[in-house]
């Protein structure tokens, strides 16, 4: 069973993604970390051009795995808290908008969900990594409101970052993230869409508990 848990960033998935997995006890897949994995890796040779053979050869070389805790690992280094931090958050929605990096990220993707149940989340689950997910979601919320959450789960060192700086970040990768050629987010017409602006984190898992057990 496939689960698939689209929608922008802030928007509830990670969160909501983690609960339901805990729930039916299967694997959670935070395709997001990926992308900001390779991203985390790329800033350390920012200048390398995304169309030269020393960026396909840093895209094939990549080792991005998940640790027995489910935590990301890049190049067998645990990267979970680094991935988060701001630099990468600024470059990921250039990075995961390259071709080569999205068709290595998909094909790690089915890899790890191949056989297995699984809640998977990130823009194109439920329209190219597994269209044929039996169950998919559409989570979303008011850009004001996920740039809150954002602010709240800032570590110390980022903590000059103003709600404003944050509200402008998350539309700009909104538009990034959807005007994309390859792999854009969309709402694919059979996800259900939760709208989780007004709701609580455990609304959210439930709704979705619901939803799956009903079928
Ligand atoms: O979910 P997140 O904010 O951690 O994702 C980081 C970026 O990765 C996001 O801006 C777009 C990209 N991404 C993607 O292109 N495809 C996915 N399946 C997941 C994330």
């Amino acid at each position: 069973m496939i689960i698939a848990i689209d929608g922008p960033s802030a928007s509830g998935k990670s969160t909501t993604a983690k609960g339901v997995a805990k729930f039916f006890g299967i694997l959670h897949l935070d395709t997001g970390a990926m992308y900001r994995a390779i991203t985390l890796e790329y800033l350390k040779y920012l200048d390398i051009s995304y169309d030269s053979q020393d960026f396909i050869d840093l895209v094939k070389e990549i080792e991005i795995n998940f640790n027995r805790d489910n935590q990301i690992t890049l190049n067998g280094l645990c990267v979970e808290q680094d991935i988060r931090k701001q630099d990468v958050t600024s470059k990921v929605s250039e990075v995961s908008s390259i071709s080569i990096v999205r068709k290595k990220m998909v094909e790690k993707q089915r890899e790890i969900a191949r056989n297995i149940d699984c809640v998977i989340e990130g823009r194109d689950i439920g329209s190219v990594v597994f269209p044929n997910a039996e169950f998919k979601f559409y989570l979303d919320a008011k850009a004001e409101i996920r740039a809150a959450r954002r602010l709240k789960e800032l570590t110390n060192q980022d903590k000059s970052v103003t709600l404003d700086d944050l509200i402008t970040q998350i539309k700009r990768r909104d538009f990034l993230d959807t005007n994309r050629k390859i792999s854009p987010l969309i709402r694919t017409k059979e996800a259900t869409i939760i709208d989780t602006s007004s709701m609580s984190v455990d609304e959210q898992i439930e709704q979705i508990v619901k939803i799956i057990n009903n079928k």
